[in-house]
């Protein structure tokens, strides 16, 4: 089996250039709202310091830095990624408050109870293990503080399910092949199945369960866009 580490290495590597503005439109330009929400999550609580984990070109660092007084770090696997995201932080108002680092959700580099809160986007698909994975996150949080995560999910219904499989499986693929050529193809034709193995393994119950066995309280979530994006949140114990 290929290791996952590699795998969403291989992935992303390709894709920093316009990332943002593609992710907008693989979403049907409903990125910006779920992230939003997510985000909302964490400056209700007005941490002084936020990691935010798979942070990718930093967008949401950077949403986290303009929304709160935060010093927030931004980790991430692919180094590609991470330059992508330097450049965005370098030419934003907010660099000085923005640090960005290598490191694997699985293994973070820091000290039980570091920060005062924890953002993820789009990572427990790449990960083997997804409850240890969420366990490794929490651990770094401090007791009180607030954990919040944003993954994509699958309409259900009669109506939203069907067009949500042809979109996924079929205009994805194509969409971004005009988009952004062969790597977004790859990517296009991946996320659909990707996203209905990973909530058929591990559906919401299953993630509210391992945030609780994760020692985070209190997990909430607000399904968006007729179930097209899932934010969920909580406070570490
Ligand atoms: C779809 S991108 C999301 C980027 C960003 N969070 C956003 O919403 O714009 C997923 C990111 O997860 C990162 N990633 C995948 N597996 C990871 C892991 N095990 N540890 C840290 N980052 C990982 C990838 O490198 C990629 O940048």
């Amino acid at each position: 089996m290929t290791d996952p580490n590699e795998f969403a290495r291989r992935l992303f590597d390709g894709l920093p250039s316009r990332y943002d503005q593609l992710a907008e439109v693989l979403s049907l330009g409903q990125n910006q709202r779920w992230r939003r929400a997510m985000v909302d999550a964490v400056v209700d609580a007005s941490p002084a310091s936020v990691l935010d984990v798979a942070t990718g070109p930093a967008g949401v660092a950077l949403q986290l830095a303009a929304r709160t007084g935060a010093k927030i770090t931004g980790l991430d696997l692919t180094l590609e990624m991470l330059r992508a995201g330097a450049a965005n932080v370098a030419r934003s108002a907010h660099s000085r408050r923005v640090s960005l680092v290598a490191g694997r959700a699985e293994q973070l580099p820091f000290p039980d109870g570091t920060f005062d809160a924890l953002t993820f986007t789009y990572l427990l698909r790449y990960v083997t293990d997804p409850g240890a994975t969420v366990a490794e996150l929490a651990r770094v949080v401090k007791p009180g503080g607030v954990v919040a995560a944003l993954e994509f999910h699958v309409p259900a219904g009669p109506l939203w399910r069907p067009l949500w499989l042809v979109y996924t499986r079929l205009v994805l693929p194509a969409a971004g092949y005009a988009a952004g050529g062969r790597e977004w193809f790859e990517v296009g034709r991946f996320l659909g199945p990707s996203i209905s193995e990973h909530w058929r393994r591990y559906p919401l119950s299953w993630q509210a369960e391992a945030w609780g066995r994760a020692g985070i309280v209190d997990v909430r979530w607000r399904v968006m866009s007729a179930g097209g994006g899932v934010v969920m949140w909580g406070t570490k114990a």
